[in-house]
């Protein structure tokens, strides 16, 4: 599976000739159906894994979507900042794995990201965009797994993941008006 991978070190993640172009237009494609898609990954995730559902059960699925289709176009909107990113997802890797999620876990949800892009990008996921989505989950994953290692240290109990990006991240009141005009998402709600 993925993480069985030699592991990428930040380092590599930011030299690597990530296909930054192909990883927009390919969110761009999805950004319109931004609800249904999340709901797809879901039952997606769900059914191919249902011993992970109790993760879930202090989150609304509503809100669980939204925040997903959130971190997806903050992540996006930041790739070509890794400095921005790299706090960020290190911080919400340690929240992650306060909440009990395993390193076991990030290859199931990757491979339910690709599943649905797959059914969403039809003949537009081609092997060149499944690469480009598998190498920046990849590294996505293990930026994560890097904060989760040691949770106190990238624990920030006042800052969710949008906060970070919005401190350090120049796109993010862009992520944010655009995420916001989707899913009505309330800023710093999470139901
Ligand atoms: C690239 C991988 C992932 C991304 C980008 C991501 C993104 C997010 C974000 C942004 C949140 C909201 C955090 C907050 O409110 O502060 C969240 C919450 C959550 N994620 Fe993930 N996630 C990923 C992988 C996983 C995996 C592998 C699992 C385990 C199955 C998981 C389970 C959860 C759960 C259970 C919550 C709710 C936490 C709570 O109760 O507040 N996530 N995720």
């Amino acid at each position: 599976m993925l993480l069985a991978c030699v592991p990428l070190s930040l380092r590599t993640y930011r030299n690597s000739p990530m296909n930054i172009e192909l990883l927009e237009r390919s969110f761009e494609q999805i950004r319109p159906q931004a609800i249904a898609f999340s709901n797809h990954f879901y039952e997606t995730l769900f059914r191919h894994n249902p011993g992970i559902k109790p993760l879930f059960a202090n989150i609304s699925q509503q809100a669980q979507g939204k925040k997903l289709i959130f971190s997806l176009a903050a992540i996006i909107e930041n790739l070509r900042s890794p400095e921005v990113l790299e706090p960020a997802l290190k911080s919400l890797g340690a929240r992650h794995f306060e909440v009990g999620t395993l390193e076991e876990h990030y290859p199931l949800v990757g491979q339910a990201l690709f599943e649905t892009f797959a059914a969403y990008l039809g003949s537009d996921w081609t092997p060149a965009t499944m690469d480009a989505w598998q190498e920046a989950y990849e590294a996505i994953a293990t930026i994560m797994l890097e904060g989760a290692q040691n949770p106190q240290a990238h624990l920030e109990p006042e800052l969710t993941f949008y906060d970070w990006v919005d401190l350090y991240g120049e796109g993010s009141p862009k992520v944010k008006d655009a995420i916001f005009s989707l899913t009505n998402f309330q800023y710093g709600k999470t139901s």
